[in-house]
């Protein structure tokens, strides 16, 4: 079973920065998938656009040798082909008149059609390249333009950008990625919570005990020391993915799933959050740094022998215990933990209900746990119920505690796609729900900035962990003492 493939429309989508790192690990694989899965109509047309000096065939080239390390055993010859088919290239300077007017000699070629920017270049070019497309008379009825993270350091920043780019187009033309949004698995939170009418009813403070957000990474600095030792674990994972999922679970039910609907939802759950204050900053957050240890099968260096310099306070590691000061969410915590180069690659939501008021066994039955519902991001998909039941055979009521265990892949035997192939042809079908509003981002940093003001007030130290471990021992005390684990996964 899979789901159904439907065609869009030809467009253009113009990539700046289209010979870097994410257009070559994401963006053209995940193009190249969608032209795999028969999506893409002719004369549909991705230009790459960036200051190096290239020819259509040798973006071409830049795009067989990205497909061939990053899409592995999907790499088929013919369809290779008929995708770079589709691929041009137009050498152009944000800072300077070159490469704009063939930039738009060739995209006047088909001004009736859907025209995508991608800004998959450092934020401090936007303004440049949105004045330019605007100078140049680039803009149709039809334009959109796509931004990623990070949008800004900091309120201040993240509404000085917005502001850049809201100059020149509308916010409906606007697509902040959040690519945590496109993953199959957040989207399916939404399809639990409202197209079933078993949890919906439960879902609040009543029936639910506690919330908890994973986002655990094995991988370390990679080649990201400049941007994060500067960003940051709150920052970087915090702000965004992980308060987006956040919303998705603690919203209210909106009326549709139309764009707007979704987003005023999720506006409210941000606005809702309760500050953390340098009062309570110690007792809600833990800070980690990573030190030396093993991952991913073998011995890695700590964060610090990493960095030129040696010497940095960013935390690679974060955990908080926040709170949403609503009627639904009173009184249960959503505890909050990602880090770099932890046990191993795993991201989940878990959802623990609260005890049963009373229990009618005696001693010898065992303990009751308490039901969980476990989301799975990645890797291995999928959705799991823990039930108490009694264990079976005769000799007397014995409780066990088991889950109902569905893992999509083996459920659908269907491949998982990377959530940036769904997102970017949202952009094309102009479809905004899975895509980050103004005020929502404003929002998050509205609540992410008196943390990282406090840290800096209060000297929040980063507490050093095992690489290859679950965190800080912090991070285990900040659950504890509540009374409440970490999940383990068995
Ligand atoms: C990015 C962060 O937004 O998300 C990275 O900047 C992080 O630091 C990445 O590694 C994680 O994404 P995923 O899809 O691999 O979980």
């Amino acid at each position: 079973m899979s789901s159904q493939i439907i065609p869009v429309e030809p467009f253009d989508y113009v990539v700046f920065g289209g010979t870097g790192d994410l257009a070559e690990r994401k963006l053209l694989p995940a193009l190249y998938h969608r032209q795999l899965a028969g999506q893409l109509t002719d004369p549909t047309r991705i230009i790459g656009a960036s200051r190096t000096v290239m020819t259509d065939a040798e973006y071409r080239q830049f795009a067989v040798d990205a497909l061939k390390e990053h899409v592995k055993g999907d790499y088929d010859d013919a369809e290779v082909q008929k995708f770079t088919e589709k691929l041009f290239y137009v050498a152009v300077d944000a800072k300077s008149e070159q490469g704009w007017d063939d930039l738009k000699t060739m995209l006047d070629e088909a001004k009736e059609r859907v025209r995508a920017f991608y800004l998959a270049v450092a934020p401090a070019i936007f303004g440049d390249i949105a004045d330019k497309i605007q100078a140049h008379d680039l803009i149709t009825d039809t334009t959109r333009i796509v931004v990623e993270k990070p949008i800004g350091r900091d309120l201040e920043s993240a509404t000085m950008l917005n502001n850049t780019i809201g100059r020149v187009f509308r916010e409906e033309q606007i697509f902040r990625i959040d690519h945590y949004l496109g993953k199959e698995t957040v989207q399916n939170l939404m399809a639990l919570r409202f197209a079933n009418a078993l949890y919906e009813p439960l879902w609040n403070s009543a029936h639910i005990d506690h919330v908890q957000l994973t986002v655990a990474e094995s991988v370390g600095l990679e080649s990201r020391a400049g941007y994060y030792d500067k960003a940051g674990a709150l920052r970087d994972m915090v702000q965004n993915h992980i308060l987006q999922l956040l919303c998705l679970v603690a919203m209210e039910v909106p009326p549709s799933m139309n764009a707007e609907a979704v987003r005023d939802e999720k506006l409210k759950v941000l606005r809702a959050l309760k500050p953390i204050t340098p009062a309570n900053v110690e007792k809600m957050t833990v800070r980690g740094q990573y030190r030396a240890g093993a991952s991913s099968g073998g011995a890695v260096r700590g964060y610090l022998d990493e960095l030129e310099g040696g010497v940095s306070n960013t935390e690679t590691f974060v955990a908080i215990k926040a709170e949403i000061n609503n009627w639904r969410w009173a009184g249960v915590p959503f505890y909050i933990r990602t880090g770099k180069r932890m046990a191993e690659r795993m991201s989940e939501i878990v959802i623990t209900f609260k005890p049963i008021p009373h229990s009618i066994f005696d001693e010898g039955a065992g303990r009751i746990a308490q039901n969980q519902l476990v989301i799975r991001l990645q890797p291995d998909e999928g959705v799991k119920q823990s039930l108490m039941i009694k264990d079976p055979g005769p000799g007397g009521m014995r409780l066990r505690n088991v889950s109902l265990d569905m893992s999509f892949a083996e459920a659908f035997a269907a491949r998982n796609a990377d959530a940036y192939e769904r997102l970017l042809l949202d952009v094309i079908r102009n479809n905004q729900t899975l895509f980050m509003r103004r005020d929502e981002v404003e929002a998050a940093w509205q609540w992410v900035d008196p943390i990282l003001k406090a840290w800096e007030e209060t000297g929040q130290a980063v507490q050093g962990y095992t690489a290859g471990t679950w965190g800080p021992s912090q991070s285990i005390a900040l659950i504890e003492r509540d009374g409440r684990t970490w999940h383990e996964n068995d």
